[in-house]
Parts: structure tokens; C-alpha cells; sequence
């Protein structure tokens, strides 16, 4: 079948990758011409597991290319996949204003019949927006065509997200045209053999379960920073309890572990998203404001530490910072706890010498060249001459370290730890101070 993909991001490019794996014909189309120039100099512009040999496997043998030509992009493809970005706007509401230009342009070229697809993550009334912005631009032309708008959620993870897309916990399908589900079931059956995974509803729902899947996790995330605050006061160690409650198979151990607070590209700004649609239809979303506010908070907590312990003596002191990326196996850096600490500590006179094994071209786009940031090439670089050690993102070389080689590095030994990934009494026995997250 032929596709187009409008946006080469995290989802697009994966979702154009993937779609081309299985033997459709994928025209990928971006406005960034940074970044179509990379990719079809077989560069590629993200860091996702796996993603590049498919990329250029797929390249090569013809079913995936890159291009900034909208016209040729409506020209291709039966379906047309809108993956463009949904920031927060100023309110916190998402911001359309990308998923519409894509709208119209669909709308300017469009000369037979075309499946728009809603991939992005779009509050619920979207896909009636886009089908006006279609029929208006098409009015304009005076053009009378034929085509639906269905809405197509992405629930792919970062770091992960080949796999998702290849064997996806389900497919969630929104369409109101029963024509248009069918052909949509068709695409995806390549992905849909060993079970069925496809979910179909009504196109609202679809949008709305894309807000309600990710509101649901972060409230599991900072419903657990909040007990381990509560922990840590009262004495309790909250990695206990984790295992005590996620027993419960109602509960269940899946993610449920307390931490620095979430980021990333989705949920941080899902859940603001999802609690301004509510008050524009006079509901006060409160646990919704609770899950963005805790979150928030939690994003403070490091610092806290790392000044309680300094006595608020912050001021020319180093501290080598380990993981930049929101979580491991990613170069996102999109609403990294990592950046919140950093820009705390440099507001309090203190430098970071931080280590990333994939964000570093990342932090130094985002930072630039500043005196307060060295960024390191490996870990133990990112120690040397540090006052402590504060690890932000679990990546699984930071698990087991050389814990004499990082003692001997520092100037004191001590270490904030965001993710809880040592054992305290190893590191006491180490001659650490070790801070972590509710435990005592
Ligand atoms: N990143 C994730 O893990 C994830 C998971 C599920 C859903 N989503 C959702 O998917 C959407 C895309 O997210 P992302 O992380 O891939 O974003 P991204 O920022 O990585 O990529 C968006 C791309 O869209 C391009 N773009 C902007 N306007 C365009 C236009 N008019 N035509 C063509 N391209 C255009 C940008 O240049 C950019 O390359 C968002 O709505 C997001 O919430 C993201």
C-alpha cells in the first residue's frame, strides 16, 4: 500500500520505518530540511534502538524515502499519517497549529480520494478540525473530493519503540466510516497475526484513550513519588513497600517505581493537555492537576538534597551528573528532570560535568557552549575532581559501577541517586553517603 508520513520524529520516522518493513511503499515528507537532508544521506537525526539499519535497509530496496515536497507527499499515498508534534501551548493546552498546517496542505494538493490519519497525539474534537480544515482549503480550490479523518493513537515508547510498533500491545483505530476501518485493519494486519490487537471505537474515544492511557501512568508514577516523600519522613523505605503492594495483582509491579519525576515528550505534557480540556468544558480536573503538580515538585527533590547536604553552599562547588535523557535508551531530552537539577545548580553558582551515552549532542544543542557544563565521554570522566555524584537516568552501565574508581574521583565521597539504582548498604559499606529516593 502507499503511505505518506507527515513528520520524521520519534513516531513518524518509526512508523514510516516499520510501515516500509513490511513491504508498503513509504514517502516520509518534513519541513525540517536539516533533517531530510540526514536521512537521505542515511544519517539518522534520532537515537532509537534498531532504527537505522531498517532505515537503510528499507531505503535501499526502494519502499522508504525522504522528502520536504508536500505535493508529492498528498500525491503518494492513500493514507496520509499526520505524526507532526503537539507541544503545549502557552495555556498548557496542545498546540495544533502543526497538525492543521499539514491539514491544509493535504486540503491545497489533494486531487483523489485520501485516508488522513491522525497519529499525533490530539485532544478529542481534533479530527473534526483537520476534516474542516481539509473541506475549507478544498472549497477554496473548488474542489468537491471524497476523504475520511480517523484517528490512529500512537502507544510507542521511546527506547523501545521499534519493538511496540512491530508487536503493539494493541491498535487503536477511530473512524466513524466502518470503509475506512477496513482498509486501516488491512495495513496493520502484517502486524496483527499472532492475536488480535485492534481496538476499533468511535473517533473521540480514540483520541481521548491516547490522554487517558498516558494521564493513567504518570498518576502511577507520581502517586508513588508522593508515598515515597511520605516514606522517607516517616522512616520507611519505599522500595519495600513497592514490592509490598506490587504484589497485588491489581496493582501490579509495572511501573511503579518512585524516582525524580517523569519527562519526556508525552507525559508532562498529556496531562497538562488533558486537564485543559477539561476546564474548557467547566470540569476542575483535580487529580489531574495533582499528578502535574506532584510531578513538578518531585523534579525539585534532588536539589533539595544535594542542598541540604551542602548546607546551601552551592556556590563554586562540581557535581558530575550521570544521565541527561528523560530514561535510558533515548537521546530525548524534552522535559528532563536532568534539566530542571542543572539549571538549579547553575542558578546557585555550581558546575556539571555530565555524562550521557546518547544526549550529549542533545544537551549541547539545547545548552550551547556554557563555562558551568562540561560534557563528559564517558562516566568516570564526569567524576574526576566532582563533589558528588548524582545520578538522573537509570542507564544500564551506571547499574553496577567501580565504586572504588568513582570514591577515589570525587572530593567527598557522596552520592545522590534519583533512581534508586544502588543498594544502601553497599554504599555505606563503601564509605558513601548515599542519598536516594524514600528510602531512610
Ligand atoms: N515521542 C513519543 O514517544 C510519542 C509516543 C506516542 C505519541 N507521540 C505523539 O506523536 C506526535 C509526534 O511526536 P514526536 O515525538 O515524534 O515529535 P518530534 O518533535 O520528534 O517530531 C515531529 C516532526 O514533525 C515535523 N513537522 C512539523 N510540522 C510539519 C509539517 N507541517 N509537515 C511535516 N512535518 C512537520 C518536525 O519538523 C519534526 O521533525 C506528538 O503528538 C506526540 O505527542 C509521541
Amino acid at each position: 500500500m502507499k503511505v505518506t508520513i507527515y513528520g520524521s520524529g520519534y513516531v513518524g520516522l518509526v512508523t514510516g520505518t516499520c510501515l516500509a518493513e513490511v513491504g508498503n511503499e513509504v514517502v516520509c515528507v518534513d519541513i525540517d530540511q536539516r533533517k531530510i537532508d540526514m536521512l537521505n544521506n542515511g544519517r539518522i537525526p534520532i537515537y532509537e534502538p534498531g532504527l537505522e539499519p531498517l532505515v537503510t535497509n528499507n531505503k535501499e530496496a526502494g519502499r522508504l524515502s525522504f522528502t520536504t515536497d508536500v505535493a508529492a507527499g498528498v500525491d503518494h499515498g492513500l493514507f496520509q499519517f499526520i505524526a507532526v508534534g503537539t507541544p503545549p501551548d502557552e495555556d498548557g493546552s496542545a498546540d495544533l497549529q502543526y497538525v492543521l498546517a499539514v491539514a491544509k496542505s493535504i486540503g491545497e494538493h489533494m486531487n483523489e480520494y485520501r485516508i488522513v490519519v491522525d497519529k499525533s497525539t490530539v485532544p478529542v474534537g481534533t479530527a473534526d478540525k483537520v476534516h474542516a480544515q481539509i473541506k475549507e482549503t478544498l472549497a477554496q480550490r473548488r474542489k468537491n473530493i471524497e476523504f475520511d479523518v480517523v484517528s490512529n493513537p500512537e502507544f510507542l515508547k521511546e527506547g523501545a519503540a521499534i519493538d511496540d510498533f512491530m508487536k503493539p500491545d494493541r491498535i487503536v483505530i477511530g473512524s466513524n466510516n466502518p470503509r475506512t476501518t477496513e482498509l486501516l485493519r488491512a495495513l496493520y494486519a502484517p502486524f496483527n497475526r499472532n492475536r488480535e490487537r485492534i481496538v476499533t471505537m468511535d473517533v473521540r474515544s480514540a483520541e481521548l484513550t491516547k490522554y487517558a492511557a498516558n494521564a493513567m501512568l504518570a498518576t502511577k508514577i507520581s502517586f508513588m513519588n508522593e508515598l515515597a516523600n511520605i516514606a522517607e519522613r516517616l522512616g520507611a523505605d519505599i522500595e519495600q513497600v513497592r514490592i509490598g503492594i506490587g504484589a497485588d495483582p491489581r496493582i501490579g509491579y509495572h511501573f511503579i517505581y518512585p524516582g525524580c519525576g517523569y519527562g519526556g515528550s508525552c507525559f508532562p505534557k498529556d496531562v497538562q493537555a488533558l486537564e485543559r480540556t477539561a476546564r474548557e468544558i467547566d470540569y476542575d480536573a483535580k487529580l489531574l492537576q495533582a499528578v502535574e503538580h506532584t510531578n513538578n515538585r518531585q523534579k525539585q527533590v534532588l536539589f533539595e538534597k544535594i542542598q541540604r547536604h551542602f548546607q546551601g553552599e552551592l556556590n563554586g562547588r562540581t557535581f558530575a551528573l550521570w544521565g541527561l535523557s528523560f530514561k535510558p535508551n533515548t537521546d530525548d531530552m524534552r522535559e528532563a528532570p536532568s534539566r530542571v537539577l542543572m539549571e538549579a545548580l547553575w542558578e546557585h553558582g555550581a558546575r556539571v560535568r555530565a555524562y550521557d551515552p546518547e544526549a550529549r549532542e542533545e544537551a549541547r544543542r539545547i545548552y550551547g557552549h556554557r563555562d558551568d557544563l562540561q560534557l563528559c565521554d564517558n562516566a568516570l570522566e564526569a567524576t574526576d575532581g566532582a563533589d558528588a555524584l548524582i545520578v538522573v537516568t537509570e542507564w544500564k552501565e551506571f547499574r553496577s559501577p567501580n565504586f572504588d574508581n568513582i570514591k577515589a574521583s570525587l572530593t567527598q565521597p557522596v552520592i545522590f541517586d534519583g533512581r534508586n539504582i544502588y543498594d544502601p548498604n553497599t554504599l555505606r559499606t563503601c564509605g558513601f553517603t548515599y542519598y536516594s529516593i524514600g528510602r531512610p
